[in-house]
Protein backbone atom coordinates (compact mmCIF):
# COMPACT_ATOMS: atom_id res chain seq x y z
CA UNK A 1 0.00 0.00 0.00
CA UNK A 2 1.63 3.20 -1.27
CA UNK A 3 2.11 5.80 2.04
CA UNK A 4 -0.71 8.47 2.82
CA UNK A 5 2.46 10.65 2.76
CA UNK A 6 5.78 10.96 1.23
CA UNK A 7 7.31 11.57 4.91
CA UNK A 8 5.30 9.47 7.11
CA UNK A 9 7.96 7.76 8.54
CA UNK A 10 8.96 11.12 10.25
CA UNK A 11 6.96 12.06 13.36
CA UNK A 12 4.39 13.88 12.99
CA UNK A 13 3.51 14.59 16.60
CA UNK A 14 3.07 18.32 17.75
CA UNK A 15 6.11 20.65 17.98
CA UNK A 16 7.27 22.08 21.06
CA UNK A 17 4.64 25.17 21.66
CA UNK A 18 2.21 23.89 19.12
CA UNK A 19 -1.41 23.03 20.01
CA UNK A 20 -3.15 21.21 17.38
CA UNK A 21 -3.41 17.37 15.70
CA UNK A 22 -5.52 18.06 12.58
CA UNK A 23 -4.27 15.98 9.40
CA UNK A 24 -3.51 19.30 7.97
CA UNK A 25 -1.27 20.50 10.53
CA UNK A 26 0.19 16.91 11.33
CA UNK A 27 1.60 17.01 7.75
CA UNK A 28 3.21 20.67 9.31
CA UNK A 29 4.80 19.01 11.63
CA UNK A 30 6.49 16.30 9.38
CA UNK A 31 7.63 19.01 6.95
CA UNK A 32 9.27 21.52 9.79
CA UNK A 33 11.02 18.01 11.58
CA UNK A 34 12.30 16.99 7.79
CA UNK A 35 13.35 20.64 7.16
CA UNK A 36 15.28 20.76 10.82
CA UNK A 37 17.76 18.29 9.52
CA UNK A 38 18.60 20.12 6.95
CA UNK A 39 21.04 23.50 6.14
CA UNK A 40 18.38 24.43 3.34
CA UNK A 41 16.78 28.06 3.49
CA UNK A 42 13.01 27.37 4.17
CA UNK A 43 10.05 29.37 2.99
CA UNK A 44 6.89 29.76 4.74
CA UNK A 45 3.36 30.63 3.55
CA UNK A 46 0.50 31.11 5.43
CA UNK A 47 -2.55 33.37 6.24
CA UNK A 48 -1.71 36.02 8.78
CA UNK A 49 -2.09 34.27 12.55
CA UNK A 50 -1.20 30.71 10.89
CA UNK A 51 1.42 30.29 13.37
CA UNK A 52 4.67 31.21 10.96
CA UNK A 53 6.95 32.72 13.40
CA UNK A 54 6.01 29.82 15.75
CA UNK A 55 6.76 27.09 13.15
CA UNK A 56 10.31 29.37 12.25
CA UNK A 57 11.22 29.33 16.18
CA UNK A 58 10.17 25.46 16.73
CA UNK A 59 12.45 24.70 13.47
CA UNK A 60 15.14 26.76 14.65
CA UNK A 61 14.78 24.87 18.08
CA UNK A 62 14.84 21.42 16.54
CA UNK A 63 17.88 22.28 14.24
CA UNK A 64 21.85 21.41 14.78
CA UNK A 65 21.85 25.20 15.13
CA UNK A 66 19.89 25.39 18.31
CA UNK A 67 22.10 26.92 20.72
CA UNK A 68 23.01 29.77 18.12
CA UNK A 69 21.05 32.47 17.81
CA UNK A 70 17.25 33.23 16.37
CA UNK A 71 17.16 36.45 15.51
CA UNK A 72 13.71 37.75 13.84
CA UNK A 73 13.54 40.68 11.00
CA UNK A 74 10.17 41.96 10.34
CA UNK A 75 11.04 42.96 6.51
CA UNK A 76 7.27 44.96 6.65
CA UNK A 77 7.83 46.87 9.34
CA UNK A 78 10.86 49.18 8.15
CA UNK A 79 11.49 51.21 5.15
CA UNK A 80 13.77 49.99 2.46
CA UNK A 81 16.62 51.95 3.74
CA UNK A 82 16.18 51.41 7.81
CA UNK A 83 15.69 47.49 6.51
CA UNK A 84 19.24 47.78 4.88
CA UNK A 85 20.49 48.57 7.78
CA UNK A 86 18.99 46.59 9.99
CA UNK A 87 19.98 44.01 8.17
CA UNK A 88 23.40 44.19 6.51
CA UNK A 89 24.88 46.89 9.34
CA UNK A 90 26.06 49.80 8.32
CA UNK A 91 29.37 52.19 8.93
CA UNK A 92 29.46 55.48 10.72
CA UNK A 93 28.51 58.29 8.60
CA UNK A 94 26.89 56.24 5.33
CA UNK A 95 23.46 58.16 6.21
CA UNK A 96 22.06 61.06 8.60
CA UNK A 97 21.90 59.00 11.52
CA UNK A 98 24.77 56.86 11.34
CA UNK A 99 26.62 58.16 14.10
CA UNK A 100 28.47 54.86 14.81
CA UNK A 101 29.41 51.77 13.52
CA UNK A 102 26.46 49.69 13.62
CA UNK A 103 26.24 45.21 12.93
CA UNK A 104 23.21 44.14 11.44
CA UNK A 105 21.30 41.50 12.32
CA UNK A 106 22.84 38.53 9.97
CA UNK A 107 25.89 39.27 11.21
CA UNK A 108 24.06 38.63 14.93
CA UNK A 109 22.45 35.50 13.68
CA UNK A 110 25.84 33.99 12.89
CA UNK A 111 25.57 30.60 13.81
CA UNK A 112 22.05 30.61 13.94
CA UNK A 113 18.86 31.05 11.94
CA UNK A 114 17.44 34.18 11.14
CA UNK A 115 13.86 34.67 10.40
CA UNK A 116 12.86 37.24 7.93
CA UNK A 117 8.80 37.81 8.34
CA UNK A 118 7.44 39.37 5.56
CA UNK A 119 9.32 38.99 3.03
CA UNK A 120 6.97 39.70 0.18
CA UNK A 121 7.53 43.28 1.37
CA UNK A 122 10.89 43.92 0.79
CA UNK A 123 12.10 46.74 -2.13
CA UNK A 124 13.87 45.16 -5.66
CA UNK A 125 17.12 46.43 -4.57
CA UNK A 126 17.25 44.62 -1.12
CA UNK A 127 15.90 41.59 -2.73
CA UNK A 128 19.14 41.67 -4.68
CA UNK A 129 21.18 41.92 -1.91
CA UNK A 130 19.29 38.88 -0.29
CA UNK A 131 19.89 37.14 -3.41
CA UNK A 132 23.40 37.67 -3.00
CA UNK A 133 23.20 36.47 0.29
CA UNK A 134 21.47 33.27 0.13
CA UNK A 135 23.84 32.47 -2.58
CA UNK A 136 27.25 33.58 -1.12
CA UNK A 137 26.56 33.99 2.53
CA UNK A 138 28.39 37.28 1.79
CA UNK A 139 27.37 41.18 2.51
CA UNK A 140 28.58 44.50 2.67
CA UNK A 141 27.58 46.67 5.60
CA UNK A 142 26.15 49.82 4.24
CA UNK A 143 28.85 52.39 3.55
CA UNK A 144 31.35 49.59 3.93
CA UNK A 145 33.20 48.28 0.74
CA UNK A 146 34.65 45.03 3.11
CA UNK A 147 32.91 42.09 2.04
CA UNK A 148 31.20 39.96 5.66
CA UNK A 149 30.66 36.32 5.05
CA UNK A 150 28.22 35.10 7.69
CA UNK A 151 26.91 31.27 8.39
CA UNK A 152 23.40 31.85 8.42
CA UNK A 153 20.17 29.86 8.13
CA UNK A 154 17.68 31.70 6.54
CA UNK A 155 13.77 30.91 7.47
CA UNK A 156 11.41 33.60 5.18
CA UNK A 157 7.81 33.99 6.02
CA UNK A 158 5.17 35.34 3.31
CA UNK A 159 1.26 35.80 3.99
CA UNK A 160 0.58 36.34 0.18
CA UNK A 161 1.09 34.02 -2.92
CA UNK A 162 4.79 34.69 -3.85
CA UNK A 163 4.12 33.05 -6.92
CA UNK A 164 1.27 35.82 -7.55
CA UNK A 165 4.09 38.37 -6.72
CA UNK A 166 6.50 37.73 -9.34
CA UNK A 167 4.17 37.48 -11.57
CA UNK A 168 2.75 40.97 -10.90
CA UNK A 169 6.10 42.05 -11.30
CA UNK A 170 6.87 42.61 -7.65
CA UNK A 171 8.99 39.61 -6.46
CA UNK A 172 12.85 38.52 -8.21
CA UNK A 173 11.94 34.89 -9.57
CA UNK A 174 15.11 33.95 -8.82
CA UNK A 175 14.77 35.06 -5.61
CA UNK A 176 11.80 32.96 -5.14
CA UNK A 177 13.43 29.57 -6.03
CA UNK A 178 16.08 30.46 -4.08
CA UNK A 179 13.86 30.82 -0.76
CA UNK A 180 11.67 27.74 -1.94
CA UNK A 181 13.83 25.16 -1.14
CA UNK A 182 11.89 23.70 1.77
CA UNK A 183 7.98 25.02 1.64
CA UNK A 184 5.93 24.84 4.30
CA UNK A 185 2.32 25.61 3.72
CA UNK A 186 0.23 26.38 7.20
CA UNK A 187 -3.38 25.76 6.44
CA UNK A 188 -5.55 28.23 7.75
CA UNK A 189 -7.47 27.60 10.83
CA UNK A 190 -10.85 26.81 9.38
CA UNK A 191 -8.86 23.67 7.40
CA UNK A 192 -8.16 22.44 10.80
CA UNK A 193 -10.37 19.84 11.70
CA UNK A 194 -10.69 19.62 15.66
CA UNK A 195 -7.70 22.27 16.53
CA UNK A 196 -10.50 24.96 16.98
CA UNK A 197 -11.88 23.33 20.25
CA UNK A 198 -7.91 22.81 21.47
CA UNK A 199 -6.82 25.91 20.63
CA UNK A 200 -9.67 27.57 22.82
CA UNK A 201 -8.96 25.32 25.62
CA UNK A 202 -5.49 26.07 25.88
CA UNK A 203 -5.65 29.85 25.28
CA UNK A 204 -8.78 29.55 28.10
CA UNK A 205 -5.98 27.67 30.88
CA UNK A 206 -2.95 30.71 29.34
CA UNK A 207 -5.70 33.64 29.88
CA UNK A 208 -6.98 32.22 33.29
CA UNK A 209 -3.63 31.92 34.76
CA UNK A 210 -2.66 35.63 33.23
CA UNK A 211 -6.15 37.28 34.50
CA UNK A 212 -6.21 35.30 38.04
CA UNK A 213 -9.24 34.01 36.01
CA UNK A 214 -11.46 30.68 36.56
CA UNK A 215 -13.39 30.25 33.84
CA UNK A 216 -13.27 26.15 33.66
CA UNK A 217 -15.50 26.02 30.42
CA UNK A 218 -16.72 26.45 27.60
CA UNK A 219 -20.36 26.50 26.71
CA UNK A 220 -21.53 23.84 23.77
CA UNK A 221 -23.51 26.94 21.86
CA UNK A 222 -19.88 29.02 22.03
CA UNK A 223 -18.18 26.39 20.87
CA UNK A 224 -20.23 25.32 18.18
CA UNK A 225 -20.24 28.84 16.68
CA UNK A 226 -16.42 28.85 17.50
CA UNK A 227 -16.04 25.57 15.20
CA UNK A 228 -18.24 27.25 12.39
CA UNK A 229 -16.67 30.45 12.16
CA UNK A 230 -14.30 31.05 9.49
CA UNK A 231 -11.42 32.38 11.14
CA UNK A 232 -9.98 35.13 8.55
CA UNK A 233 -7.25 36.10 11.37
CA UNK A 234 -6.98 32.38 12.17
CA UNK A 235 -5.06 31.75 15.62
CA UNK A 236 -4.34 35.31 16.61
CA UNK A 237 -7.90 36.01 16.07
CA UNK A 238 -9.17 32.91 18.20
CA UNK A 239 -6.49 33.77 20.58
CA UNK A 240 -7.57 37.42 20.70
CA UNK A 241 -11.19 36.68 21.71
CA UNK A 242 -10.48 33.94 24.15
CA UNK A 243 -8.34 36.50 26.36
CA UNK A 244 -11.49 39.07 25.55
CA UNK A 245 -14.03 36.71 26.95
CA UNK A 246 -11.55 35.70 29.78
CA UNK A 247 -11.40 39.67 31.22
CA UNK A 248 -14.89 40.02 30.38
CA UNK A 249 -16.29 37.10 31.82
CA UNK A 250 -18.48 37.17 35.23
CA UNK A 251 -18.99 33.39 35.91
CA UNK A 252 -17.14 30.48 35.67
CA UNK A 253 -18.42 29.54 31.97
CA UNK A 254 -17.63 31.06 28.62
CA UNK A 255 -21.04 31.80 27.29
CA UNK A 256 -21.49 32.84 23.53
CA UNK A 257 -22.72 36.19 24.53
CA UNK A 258 -19.03 36.72 25.20
CA UNK A 259 -17.84 36.02 22.10
CA UNK A 260 -18.11 38.78 18.91
CA UNK A 261 -21.43 39.20 17.29
CA UNK A 262 -19.52 37.71 13.90
CA UNK A 263 -18.72 34.41 15.60
CA UNK A 264 -22.31 34.17 17.32
CA UNK A 265 -24.73 35.97 15.09
CA UNK A 266 -25.64 35.92 11.59
CA UNK A 267 -23.35 32.92 10.44
CA UNK A 268 -24.16 34.42 6.99
CA UNK A 269 -22.57 37.94 7.67
CA UNK A 270 -19.76 36.06 9.92
CA UNK A 271 -18.93 34.29 6.58
CA UNK A 272 -18.28 37.33 4.71
CA UNK A 273 -16.36 38.79 7.03
CA UNK A 274 -18.09 41.95 8.28
CA UNK A 275 -15.90 41.81 11.58
CA UNK A 276 -12.28 40.65 11.17
CA UNK A 277 -9.35 41.96 12.99
CA UNK A 278 -8.04 44.16 10.36
CA UNK A 279 -11.03 46.18 10.30
CA UNK A 280 -9.99 48.45 13.00
CA UNK A 281 -12.56 50.64 13.87
CA UNK A 282 -15.01 47.97 14.73
CA UNK A 283 -12.75 45.83 16.50
CA UNK A 284 -12.01 48.99 18.53
CA UNK A 285 -15.63 50.05 18.53
CA UNK A 286 -16.80 46.69 19.70
CA UNK A 287 -14.05 46.53 22.38
CA UNK A 288 -15.38 49.64 23.84
CA UNK A 289 -18.92 49.32 23.63
CA UNK A 290 -18.08 45.77 25.45
CA UNK A 291 -16.18 47.20 28.36
CA UNK A 292 -18.38 50.09 29.06
CA UNK A 293 -21.14 47.79 29.09
CA UNK A 294 -18.90 45.79 32.10
CA UNK A 295 -17.71 48.42 34.23
CA UNK A 296 -19.69 49.05 37.56
CA UNK A 297 -22.36 51.88 37.56
CA UNK A 298 -20.60 54.37 39.57
CA UNK A 299 -16.87 53.74 38.82
CA UNK A 300 -14.45 56.81 38.30
CA UNK A 301 -11.70 55.30 36.48
CA UNK A 302 -13.40 54.48 33.07
CA UNK A 303 -10.75 56.31 31.50
CA UNK A 304 -8.73 54.21 32.76
CA UNK A 305 -10.34 50.91 32.33
CA UNK A 306 -10.64 51.66 28.56
CA UNK A 307 -7.27 52.66 28.08
CA UNK A 308 -5.45 51.05 29.82
CA UNK A 309 -5.44 47.31 28.53
CA UNK A 310 -5.05 49.35 24.98
CA UNK A 311 -1.75 50.97 26.26
CA UNK A 312 -0.22 47.59 27.83
CA UNK A 313 -0.68 45.96 24.70
CA UNK A 314 0.53 48.39 22.58
CA UNK A 315 4.02 48.21 24.54
CA UNK A 316 3.67 44.59 24.18
CA UNK A 317 3.84 44.14 20.66
CA UNK A 318 6.35 47.56 20.04
CA UNK A 319 8.78 45.82 22.23
CA UNK A 320 8.56 42.70 20.59
CA UNK A 321 9.13 44.57 17.73
CA UNK A 322 12.14 45.97 18.72
CA UNK A 323 13.40 42.63 20.18
CA UNK A 324 12.71 44.25 23.60
CA UNK A 325 15.46 47.23 23.08
CA UNK A 326 14.33 50.29 24.81
CA UNK A 327 16.09 52.73 23.15
CA UNK A 328 14.32 51.51 19.72
CA UNK A 329 11.19 51.12 21.57
CA UNK A 330 10.93 54.78 22.57
CA UNK A 331 11.96 56.32 19.19
CA UNK A 332 9.33 54.15 17.52
CA UNK A 333 6.51 55.18 19.90
CA UNK A 334 8.08 59.02 19.90
CA UNK A 335 7.94 59.19 23.38
CA UNK A 336 11.63 59.48 25.66
CA UNK A 337 13.40 56.51 26.93
CA UNK A 338 12.48 57.39 30.84
CA UNK A 339 8.62 57.45 30.01
CA UNK A 340 8.56 54.55 28.70
CA UNK A 341 10.63 52.76 31.28
CA UNK A 342 8.04 54.22 33.65
CA UNK A 343 5.37 53.14 31.60
CA UNK A 344 6.77 49.56 31.25
CA UNK A 345 7.36 49.10 34.94
CA UNK A 346 3.55 50.24 35.13
CA UNK A 347 2.37 47.27 32.96
CA UNK A 348 4.50 45.05 34.67
CA UNK A 349 6.85 44.26 31.51
CA UNK A 350 9.89 45.86 32.76
CA UNK A 351 11.87 42.71 33.64
CA UNK A 352 12.34 41.41 29.97
CA UNK A 353 13.99 44.39 28.13
CA UNK A 354 17.39 45.63 27.27
CA UNK A 355 18.50 48.66 28.88
CA UNK A 356 20.25 49.72 25.49
CA UNK A 357 21.30 49.37 21.68
CA UNK A 358 24.08 47.15 21.73
N1 LIG B 1 -0.63 25.86 16.63
C1 LIG B 1 -0.57 26.84 17.55
N2 LIG B 1 -0.60 26.53 18.87
C2 LIG B 1 -0.56 27.49 19.81
N3 LIG B 1 -0.49 28.81 19.53
C3 LIG B 1 -0.45 29.18 18.25
C4 LIG B 1 -0.48 28.22 17.19
N4 LIG B 1 -0.40 28.87 16.01
C5 LIG B 1 -0.33 30.18 16.31
N5 LIG B 1 -0.35 30.37 17.65
C6 LIG B 1 -0.33 31.68 18.34
O1 LIG B 1 -1.07 32.58 17.51
C7 LIG B 1 -0.42 33.83 17.40
C8 LIG B 1 -0.06 34.09 15.96
O2 LIG B 1 0.99 33.20 15.57
P1 LIG B 1 2.21 33.67 14.65
O3 LIG B 1 3.23 32.62 14.67
O4 LIG B 1 2.66 35.05 15.06
O5 LIG B 1 1.45 33.75 13.25
P2 LIG B 1 1.93 34.38 11.88
O6 LIG B 1 3.41 34.64 12.01
O7 LIG B 1 1.59 33.35 10.86
O8 LIG B 1 1.14 35.63 11.70
C9 LIG B 1 0.78 33.76 18.32
O9 LIG B 1 0.43 34.30 19.57
C10 LIG B 1 1.06 32.28 18.43
O10 LIG B 1 1.67 31.97 19.66
MG1 LIG C 1 3.68 36.92 11.98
Amino acid sequence: MAPKSPFEAVDGSPLPGLIGNSTAMTEVYRMTRMAARSHASVLLLGETGTGKELIAGALHQLSDRESGPFVRVNCGALTESLLASELFGHVKGSFTDAVKDRTGRFEAAHGGSIFLDEINSTSSTLQVKLLRVLQEREFERVGDTKTVSVDVRVIAASNCDLAKTVAEGDFREDLLWRLNVLPINLPPLRKRTGDVELLARHFLEIYNRKNQASVKSIAPDAMAALNDYNWPGNVRELQNYVERAVVLAQGDVLESYLLPSAVTGDRAAAASAVFRPSDEESLVSEFVFNRISKVEENTDDLYKQIVAPVERELLVQVMENCNHTQTKAAQLLGINRNTLYKKLQECGLSKSSKGDDS
